[in-house]
C-alpha cells in the first residue's frame, strides 16, 4: 500500500480514505495520532494490527466537540463540562461511561468505559467535522516505539501500512495527553500529560488523585496501555538526575547524550553524539521522543543518557515518558 501525505488543501482526500475505512494519521497539539473511523468495526481492528498494539488496550475515541460526544457517551457529568469548558479543546482525555452498542467492542476492549479527546489542531478538527463521525486515535507509533511527533516519525514507522498522513508540521507539546478518571467516584490521573493534576483540581473544586501504580486492584487495568513497556528505543536509555553527573560519566563514542543547552555545551563528544533538548522543561518535553528516535535510528549508538527533571508537577508528564522508556534505569551518583 501506498502511504500518501496530504496538505491541508488535500484534506478532502483524507476524509474520502476515513469514510471507506482505511486509516490515515493526523495531528494533533501533543503527538500524531492514528485515525480510523471509530464506528466501523473492521477499520478500528485494523488499527491494532498496523501499530502492533495488544487488542485489550483500548482506543481513544477523537471527537471534533461536546456534541459529538455525547452520542457515545452515557452521560455526561457536571465534573466533565467543567473540565470541557475550560481544558477543550486541548491536551485532555476524559474517560467516562460509554453508551451501551454506541462503538464496537474493539474500541474499548470490551470495558464499559471510553476515554474521548478533542484535540487543539485546526486540521483535525476540519478533518473530523467533514468525516461526521469520531475517529479512534491511539499515537501513530509501532507499539512499544516512542510516540511520533512529526508526520516524518509517523512515516518511518508505518508506512506501506496505513493510507495516508495528514501533515501539519511538528506538534506544539510533544507529549500524549492528560487522561483522566471520570467513571470513579474521586477523579483519578491515570496518565500524567501537559495539564497537572492541580490544574485539574483547581478546575473541579475538589482534590483528584494520581494513579501511582501500574495497574489498578483485582487484577484489572485501570488504563490498560500502562502496563506495557513503551517508549522504548531499543538500546538501554539511562536517567540523569543531577546535571553535575554528565560530568562523571565515562563517555565513549557510542554513547547519545540528551540534556538542555547549558548542559550539552560542557559535554566532550562529538556534535553527532549530542542531541540539545532546548533551553527549558518545556522544550525538553517537546524535545524527548523526537532525541530517542534520533539515537534509535543510528546503530552506533548503544547506551542513551538523558537529563531527568524534578521539583515541580509539571515535571510529572516528562518522567513519566522518560522512566518507561529507561525501565527505571538511574545514573548512581559516583
Ligand atoms: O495525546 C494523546 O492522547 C494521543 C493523541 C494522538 O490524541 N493519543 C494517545 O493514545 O496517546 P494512546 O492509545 O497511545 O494512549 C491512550 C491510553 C492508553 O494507555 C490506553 O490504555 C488508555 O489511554 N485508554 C484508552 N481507553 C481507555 C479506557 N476505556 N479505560 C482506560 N484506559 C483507556
Ligand atoms: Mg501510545
Amino acid at each position: 500500500m501506498e502511504t500518501k501525505l496530504f496538505s491541508r488543501a488535500q484534506i478532502d482526500d483524507a476524509v474520502k480514505l476515513l469514510a471507506a475505512g482505511e486509516l490515515v494519521a493526523f495531528p494533533t497539539e501533543t503527538v500524531y495520532g492514528l485515525g480510523a473511523l471509530a464506528t466501523n468495526e473492521q477499520a478500528v481492528k485494523n488499527v491494532y494490527a498496523a501499530k502492533g498494539r495488544p487488542s485489550d488496550n483500548p482506543l481513544i475515541v477523537t471527537v471534533a466537540d461536546e456534541k459529538m460526544m455525547a452520542k457515545y457517551a452515557k452521560e455526561i457529568p457536571v465534573r466533565a463540562q467543567k473540565l470541557i469548558e475550560q481544558f477543550w479543546p486541548g491536551p485532555l482525555t476524559i474517560l467516562l461511561f460509554v453508551k451501551p452498542q454506541s462503538l464496537p467492542s474493539a474500541v474499548t476492549g470490551g470495558l464499559d468505559t471510553v476515554a474521548f479527546r478533542c484535540p487543539d489542531d485546526p486540521l483535525t478538527h476540519e478533518l473530523i467535522t467533514k468525516l461526521g463521525a469520531p475517529i479512534v486515535g491511539p499515537s501513530a507509533n509501532t507499539s512499544t516505539k516512542p510516540s511520533p511527533t512529526t508526520a516524518q516519525h509517523v512515516y518511518h514507522d508505518l508506512k506501506g501500512k496505513i493510507a495516508g498522513i495528514l501533515d501539519n508540521g511538528a506538534t506544539k507539546v510533544g507529549l500524549e495527553s492528560t487522561i483522566i478518571d471520570l467513571s470513579v467516584s474521586t477523579p483519578v490521573v491515570l496518565r500524567p500529560g501537559a495539564i497537572t493534576p492541580e490544574e485539574l483540581s483547581e478546575a473541579l473544586g475538589e482534590q483528584v488523585l494520581v494513579n501511582s501504580g501500574q495497574v489498578a486492584d483485582k487484577n484489572v487495568p485501570k488504563a490498560p496501555g500502562m502496563k506495557y513497556r513503551h517508549y522504548a528505543p531499543s538500546v538501554p536509555v539511562v536517567v540523569v538526575d543531577h546535571e553535575q553527573d554528565f560530568k562523571q560519566i565515562d563517555y565513549d563514542q557510542t554513547c547519545g547524550v540528551m540534556a538542555l543547552n547549558p548542559v550539552l555545551d560542557q559535554i566532550d563528544l562529538p556534535a553527532a553524539n549530542k542531541f540539545s533538548l532546548g533551553q527549558n522543561l518545556k522544550d525538553a518535553d517537546h524535545n524527548l521522543f523526537a532525541g530517542l528516535r534520533y539515537f534509535d535510528d543510528q546503530s552506533a549508538i548503544t547506551k542513551i543518557y538523558v537529563q531527568g527533571f524534578s521539583g515541580s508537577q509539571a515535571t510529572l508528564a516528562y518522567m513519566n515518558r522518560l522512566n518507561k522508556a529507561a525501565a527505571n534505569q538511574h545514573y548512581l551518583t559516583k
